[in-house]
């Protein structure tokens, strides 16, 4: 069994962009520069925000981190983006998912200018995607066949098990693991919360990505010997016992499916550093295009 180990391939690919940076500043050009829009104080998504600042600017990039208060009307969180698809100095920016329940998100997303989208969740880059064009990948999917493809793990003719169907993670990484490639032409079947007998289609798996935010729901019985097991939740469990109140969780349960798989990835220090760096590298992208046209 092979542990995926996201955190060290993140290392490695920010070490690549740190490296790109360098040559772009020797160039005397301008160095990347991310937006993050972070609407209320959701624990988690102030840790993932923090985290994807601190990342920036451990790479030479620029960084804005805009807070806006919880109440923050739809009005004004659209003014904002308004001013980032205007503002030259920013390359790319996400807005920062779950948004506070009074706020639109879909008509958020709508808003965010497609060549600033580094989320990759505008419909004109998600389209893209699926249609085998060039665009932005949306982050979590973009690391997982990231982290497939630096591992050399076989995907081509695999029979891929997707658990759950979110914009972010389960419908991509289904698009993604399907398409024409190298690492990809796999088969998928996508299930979700109306699924009949989920582990039936488990137990015929060779790739299982778990994109579901259930701690433990993926258990060494629904899983055959020698599966690759991609687990992308991050769950905060209670836990009086650490020094910061929980602790993070996958949907895997690390204990019993480990000892059937081939690969599988941790959870912390799988996807979720994965995400990160190819965030990073997504904004490296947006702003080698600005450079190309003289933006
Ligand atoms: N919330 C959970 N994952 C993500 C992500 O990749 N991007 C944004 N913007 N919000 C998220």
């Amino acid at each position: 069994m092979t542990i995926l180990n996201g955190k060290e391939i993140a290392n490695k690919i920010k070490d690549e962009i740190a490296a790109e940076v360098g040559e772009i500043k020797s160039r005397g050009e301008k160095v990347p520069h991310l937006a993050a829009v972070l609407v209320g104080n959701d624990g988690a998504s102030l840790t993932y925000v923090g985290s994807k600042v601190r990342s920036c600017n451990r790479i030479g990039f620029e960084s804005t981190l805009k807070h806006l208060p919880e109440d923050t009307s739809e009005e004004e969180l659209l003014d904002l983006v308004s001013e980032l698809n205007n503002d030259p100095e920013i390359d790319g920016y996400i807005v920062q998912l779950p948004l506070p329940k009074h706020i639109d998100e879909q008509k958020v997303l709508l808003a965010v200018d497609p060549d600033k989208d580094v989320d990759g969740f505008h419909p004109a880059n998600f389209g893209k995607m699926a249609l085998d064009m060039e665009s932005f990948i949306p982050a979590t999917p973009f690391g997982i066949m990231e982290l497939l493809r630096r591992y050399n793990v076989e995907v081509e003719g695999k029979h891929a098990v997707v658990i759950g169907r979110s914009h972010i993670v389960g419908r991509p990484i289904s698009i993604l693991l399907s398409q024409k490639g190298k690492f990809a032409n796999a088969t998928v079947t996508l299930t979700h919360s109306r699924t009949k007998d989920i582990k039936a289609l488990t137990l015929q798996a060779d790739i299982i990505v778990s994109a579901l935010g259930v701690p433990g729901f993926l258990t060494g019985d629904m899983v055959r010997d020698g599966a690759v097991i991609i687990d992308v939740g991050i769950t905060r469990v209670p836990d009086e016992s650490k020094e910061r109140g929980y602790y993070i969780t996958g949907d895997v349960d690390f204990e019993s499916v480990s000892k059937k798989a081939s690969y599988i990835t941790p959870v912390p220090g799988g996807v979720g550093p994965m995400t990160i760096a190819m965030l990073l590298q997504n904004t490296l992208l947006a702003r080698k295009r600005r450079t190309q046209n003289n933006r």
